[in-house]
């Protein structure tokens, strides 16, 4: 990912990536009296809403958070459901991301996701490499500053063997480092689900994105609340870092 901003910045007033922290799950389930899981199936269909409009709308990435690096702190039983859930989705939505022309990726520290979910996710990926619409990013076991540590134990590497000089490190390298190195930095950032946090998401990518939050959860989010969200970046001023005018 280049930090030059001319580069990331969006072209048109339509954000070229978006990225959501999908939150509001539990309570969603909770204030309906429905067990745990029944919210998080409600965000899985709220996100393949979410991703067909996106895409109609000509956002180019959409990146979502699905899974912390802090989460797997919840309960075994939590982690397991929602494993499962992630299964069910990766085995039976798989012919509609390909349907729908939607190039799947994932970012994130994989060496805590079971054998069968990566062998899933690696063949979801290669299964739809060749498609040229919305590339969706799904960020699993993430966490922003496990990224960047991880990017720093890579570089210090490179310097180590002496494939690289100190003076070679700069921003645009640190990027390059980063598991997000092959997209652009988001330029809107949606959290549904009434708190006000970046809860460890893409800390250094977000560095320019315009932030958004809503008190929606995200079972609740639709298509009209992303195109409001939509419509309120268009009516900022990205001025990084430059006077006002
Ligand atoms: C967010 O939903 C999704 C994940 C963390 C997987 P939550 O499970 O955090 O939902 P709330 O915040 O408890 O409502
Ligand atoms: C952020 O939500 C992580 C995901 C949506 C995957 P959390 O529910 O884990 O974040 P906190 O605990 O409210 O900060
Ligand atoms: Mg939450």
């Amino acid at each position: 990912m280049s930090t030059d901003t001319s580069k990331d910045q969006s072209t048109s007033d339509i954000p070229r990536h978006i990225a959501i922290v999908m939150d509001g799950n539990g309570r969603w389930a909770l204030r309906r009296g429905l067990p745990t899981i029944a919210g998080h199936k409600a965000g899985a269909e709220t996100l393949k809403t979410i991703c067909k409009e996106a895409d109609q709308l000509g956002v180019r990435y959409l990146t979502v958070y699905t899974f912390s690096t802090e989460n797997w702190s919840r309960p075994t039983s939590w982690v397991q459901e929602l494993m499962d859930l992630l299964k069910y989705y990766l085995k039976f939505e798989l012919k509609d991301l390909i349907k729908n022309n939607v190039c799947l990726h994932v970012i994130g520290d994989n060496k805590n996701i079971s054998g069968d979910i990566r062998e899933l996710l690696d063949a979801a990926i290669e299964k739809t490499k060749k498609n040229t619409g919305i590339n969706l990013i799904i960020a699993l076991s993430y966490g922003g500053r496990d990224e960047i540590v991880h990017a720093a134990k890579t570089i210090a590497q490179k310097v180590q063997d002496k494939h690289i000089t100190l003076d070679e490190i700069n921003e645009t390298f640190f990027s390059e480092n980063l598991y997000t190195s092959a997209f652009p930095d988001p330029d809107l950032f949606i959290r549904p689900g009434e708190e006000l946090r970046i809860s460890n998401f893409l800390l250094w990518q977000i560095a320019y994105a315009e932030l958004y939050f809503t008190k929606k959860l995200w079972p609740d989010f639709d298509a009209d609340d992303l195109k409001e969200a939509i419509d309120d970046y268009r009516n900022r001023e990205r001025r990084y870092g430059t006077t006002v005018g």
